[in-house]
């Protein structure tokens, strides 16, 4: 059973890598075993966490690319295939979180639209196709809690926090339904398409905020570096080979209570 989740001979790009979930998850997946392709806008932190990550003799490669522009989204899928040949494993990561709060601009949500909307329906149609065209792989999107629930503003109260932004919860709602579609699409082709949906990562929040959020937990704990990997490395894997569509919870219990 145990080989059936190695990541061996699995080509995967992940985006956002060295972001708050993006570095463990580098981590994970290349421990499984994947050619890692590492990739956002900024290459410099890209390129340490590709060092510090061969250093442990992992194979993990930088890129530079920007998911708000579709010819950049084509060019990273050529150097890519070129290299490789079609992905196995995609994970949607990268998020731009432009809009600060309920009243940000009309600018700022159009900045949000053009990566976290269109660019990630373009991530899927462009190295989908590719994956579809060859008969397998997988796409893991990283969603959100905040894609099935609204704001939980009782949680801020008292704090500097939670002048919450709609764009996230309108971007993260739609990437659920996304992930059907796709699933939907590619499926045939034996192409899986799945979401996770994580709860609040902890990041040195105010105490008061982190003491309400673990309480409104079941495992009363944020969730760390170390929590995200085992779920992403499964779905991109063969041990879930019959799972698709799927929107899972990886919250702590978060949605359940
Ligand atoms: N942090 C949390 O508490 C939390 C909770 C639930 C879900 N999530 C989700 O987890 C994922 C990672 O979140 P995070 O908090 O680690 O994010 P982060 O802000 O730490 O990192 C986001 C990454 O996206 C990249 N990015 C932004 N714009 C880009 C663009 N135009 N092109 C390419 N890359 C771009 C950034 O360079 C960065 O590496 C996101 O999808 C987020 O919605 C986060």
């Amino acid at each position: 059973m145990l080989p059936s989740f190695s990541l061996k001979d699995h080509t995967v790009l992940l985006t956002g890598a060295a972001g708050l979930f993006g570095r463990g998850l580098a981590s994970a997946l290349a421990e499984a075993g994947a050619t890692l392709i590492i990739a956002s806008r900024s290459a410099d932190k890209l390129q340490a966490v590709a060092e510090e990550e061969t250093a442990r003799g992992h194979r993990v490669l930088a890129e530079a690319f920007d998911q708000g522009d579709e010819a950049s989204i084509l060019a990273l899928k050529s150097r890519i295939e070129e290299k490789f040949g079609p992905l196995h494993g995609l994970v949607n990561n990268s998020v731009l979180r432009p809009m600060k709060g309920a009243n940000g601009s009309v600018e700022q949500w159009e900045d949000s639209m053009r990566v976290n909307a269109t660019g990630v329906m373009l991530m899927h149609r462009h190295f989908g196709s590719s994956m579809a065209a060859a008969g397998r792989g997988s796409i893991v999107n990283i969603g959100s809690i905040q894609g099935s629930i609204g704001p939980s503003y009782e949680l801020y109260a008292g704090t500097n926090m939670g002048d919450m932004p709609p764009d996230y919860f309108f971007h993260k709602g739609g990437m659920v339904n996304l992930t059907r579609f796709y699933a939907a699409l590619y499926g045939p082709n034996n192409v899986r398409v799945n979401c996770l949906a994580p709860g609040g990562f902890f990041n040195n929040q105010p105490e008061l905020f982190v003491q309400r959020y673990s309480e409104h937990t079941m495992l009363n704990r944020m969730a760390d570096n170390d929590d995200l990997g085992g779920s992403v490395v499964f779905l991109l894997s063969a041990a879930s080979r019959y799972i698709t569509g799927v929107n899972l919870p990886v919250d702590g219990g978060y949605t359940a209570k």
